[in-house]
Parts: C-alpha cells; structure tokens; sequence
C-alpha cells in the first residue's frame, strides 16, 4: 500500500434549509453539478457513473458500476442486459441500491429501492440512440457468461455486424429481447456531503407513503450522524 493520503473534505456542505419538499430537484442538481464541473475541471469523468448493488437468491451482494441514462420522478434508471449478473439477481430479488459519487466535490447520493423493469418501448428508444457499435455489441455480448476468448467476442461482433451492416439509421439493429432499462423506484435516497474532520452532512429523504421521487407530500427528512 501507498503511504495514506489524507484529505480534509472542506466541501459545501448541506443544510436542511437548502433541501426541496422532494429528493428530485436536489439529484438533478447535484448531477448537474457534477456534469459542470466535468466541463469546467475536467475531473469528474463520467459524472452519472453510478454503483448498483444487488443480492443473489443466496443472499450474495454483488456489485458493479454502470451509467445513470435515465432520471425522472419515478427514479434513477440504467441500461444493461437483462440476462447478466445483475439481471438475475434482479430477476430473484428485484431489491436495489446504488451510490453516485464525485469525490472531487465531496458528494455522494445513496438511493434504496427497487428495481423494475422499463417498458420495451421506452428501452428501444434508447437503444436507438446509442452508437451502431454499441448496439452490435449488445448482441454479441452474453454479458456476465463466461468467454472463450477475445477473438470469439470479435467473430460474434463481425457475424451481427454482418447480419445488421450500419446503414446510419437507428433502427438498423432491433433491439435485443434480453436488453432494456431498469428504474430503481426509492423509498430512501440519501445525499452525503463531506466535511471537515469527517463531521460530515447526511440528510436522508425517507418515503412515508406513496408518490415519487417529485411528490412534495410522500417523503420526509431524517439527518443521519456522519
Ligand atoms: C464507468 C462504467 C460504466 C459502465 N456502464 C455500464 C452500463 O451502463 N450498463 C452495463 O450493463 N454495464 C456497464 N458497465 C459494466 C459493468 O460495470 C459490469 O461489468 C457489467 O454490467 C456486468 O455486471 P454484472 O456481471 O454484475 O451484471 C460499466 C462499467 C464502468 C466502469
């Protein structure tokens, strides 16, 4: 191990008094934030890369990293396979978390919840948005299955590249049956901000009945020690 480096995280903090009625105004700025700051310092790359924990049917957590494509009041949502890993975990234990983090800005957001499925419809618009590339390669990849070998990824790739040349349009590869969205729905979104001495701010939104991440009458502010 490196000697340690220790930083004092001198960040903004957060106050009760800065927080909306309902945790979606306040994610969307934080990542806006983040995605400013990218431009400006050019250090917070990847600024909607957000960690999803999930458990296995034996109770095993496992997580990994994957990009926030989506934010709206019915929560965070990411794009992957539907047969990986975190597929099947899913499928058994639809029970989530997940974390943003931007450590140059001291910042982190925790959402609890679960997790669900996006329509197909609203999955192939997306889809269609992404680079040809990458549309092959969600067909190409059995994502989380193991692999004989560099060189058999690169054949499938070239067989669909084959079977679905680019043709510049965004509905030249269909969308794979086993690919699509998931929405995390919270009932727990917490938004971290360091500070001095690690004395820092938790302010936790907490569910208390129905309604969504932009309901002002569904959650409630709990402030958590550091
Ligand atoms: C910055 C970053 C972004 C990623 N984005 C995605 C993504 O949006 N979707 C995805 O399925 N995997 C993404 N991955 C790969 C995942 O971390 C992971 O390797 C993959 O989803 C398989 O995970 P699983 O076997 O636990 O299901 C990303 C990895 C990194 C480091």
């Amino acid at each position: 191990m490196q000697p340690i480096e220790r930083w004092d995280y001198a960040g903004e903090g957060l106050d009760e008094h800065d927080l909306p009625a309902a945790p979606l105004p306040l994610v969307e700025r934080w990542v806006q934030d983040a995605v400013t700051r990218q431009a400006a310092k050019g250090d917070v790359p990847e600024p909607d890369a957000i960690s999803v924990a999930t458990a296995d049917a034996a109770g095993q957590p496992h997580v990994r990293t994957v990009l926030m494509r989506y934010l709206g009041p019915d929560g965070p949502g990411f794009y992957t396979n539907y047969t990986s890993r975190k597929g099947v975990d899913l499928q058994e234990n639809p029970k989530v978390a997940a974390a943003l983090t931007w450590p140059p800005m001291f910042r982190a957001i925790r959402f609890v919840g679960v997790a669900e499925r996006m329509t197909p419809e609203r999955s192939a618009d997306y889809f269609g948005s992404r680079p040809y590339g990458s549309r092959i390669g969600a067909w190409a990849s059995r994502q989380s299955q193991p692999s004989g070998s560099r060189a058999d990824l690169e054949e499938a790739v070239a067989a669909y590249e084959r079977m679905w040349p680019d043709t510049g349009s965004a509905d030249d590869v269909p969308l794979p049956d086993f690919w699509g969205g998931y929405v995390v729905r919270c009932a727990e979104v917490e938004f971290w901000a360091g500070r001095s001495s690690r004395l820092h701010d938790r302010l936790v939104f907490l569910r208390t009945g129905d309604g969504d991440l932009a309901d002002e009458n569904a959650w409630r502010v709990e402030r958590r020690q550091p």
